[in-house]
């Protein structure tokens, strides 16, 4: 698929994140991105680098092949009412706004043109997203096209729109929750001596450590845990007493928690 223009309405976290990502990575060229935010200030660092910027989101979408959709639910569909106009057979739309589905997107959009979901984490920032992607109308060459985009950002897996939800709870809130156990692990590491600095370069490296085992042999975490517990030795206590406080369960419930609070769910 040749060269595209991309709009991006929202220059937030996301859509800022994106926009560095894609500049860094080469896939597109500063000239061909359209960026828009209401806020001039957060527009600045992006006019820098020599990318187009916009405080009305309608202008940004004109000049574009592919507009990207990155702000907040609750804002969706206005923001979808003044680009509106700018939408038209040869575009594509990318939305990465959580719990807004494809169908719902058709509909405001009024046209049938190739619109698919991304659903990245904030990693995208370091290009090292998992981003989850759907889609619908679209040709093979499409979707080809949104799975390079997002390559350039980490990496991509394409799913069923109904797994969307999930997906969200599991990449995208899941850099919170894994968040957390770092700075819990950091806590112990202080109590029991390290400085706040050392304790977070620790912890930090170890779960890339852990995650690094799992990604690259495939094994099953047990299988790489049953290599650190020793019997009655030290790692299977702790963790046997972290289990009979409920980390699993809790962990689980709050997976859950978060999940049956995205609307709306294919289901
Ligand atoms: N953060 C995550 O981990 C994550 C992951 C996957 C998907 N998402 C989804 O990505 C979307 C963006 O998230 P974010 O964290 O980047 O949000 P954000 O930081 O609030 O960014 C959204 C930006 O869009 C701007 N915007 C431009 N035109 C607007 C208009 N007409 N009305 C309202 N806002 C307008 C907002 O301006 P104002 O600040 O003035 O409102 C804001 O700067 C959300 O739907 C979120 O659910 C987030």
């Amino acid at each position: 698929m040749e060269k595209k223009k991309i709009a991006i309405i929202g220059a937030g976290n996301m859509g800022g994140a994106i926009v560095n990502g894609l500049l860094k990575s080469g896939f597109v060229a500063a000239s061909d991105i359209y960026i828009a935010d209401r806020k001039q200030s957060i527009l600045d660092e992006f006019k820098e680098k020599g990318v187009n910027t916009f405080e009305q989101n309608n202008e940004a979408a004109k000049y574009a092949d592919l507009i990207v959709l990155a702000v907040k639910p609750y804002h969706f569909k206005s923001v979808i009412h003044e680009i509106k106009p700018e939408i038209n057979p040869g575009k594509m739309i990318i939305s990465i706004v959580t719990g807004v589905t494809i169908k719902q997107i058709e509909t405001e959009a009024g046209i049938n043109i190739p619109v698919f979901r991304a659903m990245p984490n904030t990693a995208i920032a370091l290009q090292e997203s998992l981003t989850c992607i759907s889609g619908n109308n679209g040709s093979e060459a499409h979707m080809n096209y949104v799975t390079e985009l997002f390559d350039h950002l980490g990496k991509t897996l394409i799913i069923p729109e109904e797994l969307m939800a999930a997906a969200t709870v599991l990449s995208s809130c899941g850099i919170a929750f894994a968040l957390r156990y770092i700075r819990a692990a950091m806590q112990g590491g202080i109590e029991m001596g390290f400085g706040a600095e050392m304790a977070q370069y620790i912890t930090a490296q170890t779960v890339k450590g852990a995650t690094e085992l799992v990604l690259r042999t495939g094994h099953h975490p047990e299988r790489e845990i049953d290599k650190v517990t020793t019997p009655r030795g030290v790692t299977i206590t702790g963790l046997n007493e972290m289990e009979h406080k409920g980390f699993s369960s809790s962990l689980i419930r709050g997976l859950m928690v978060s999940y049956n609070k995205i609307d709306d769910k294919l289901q």
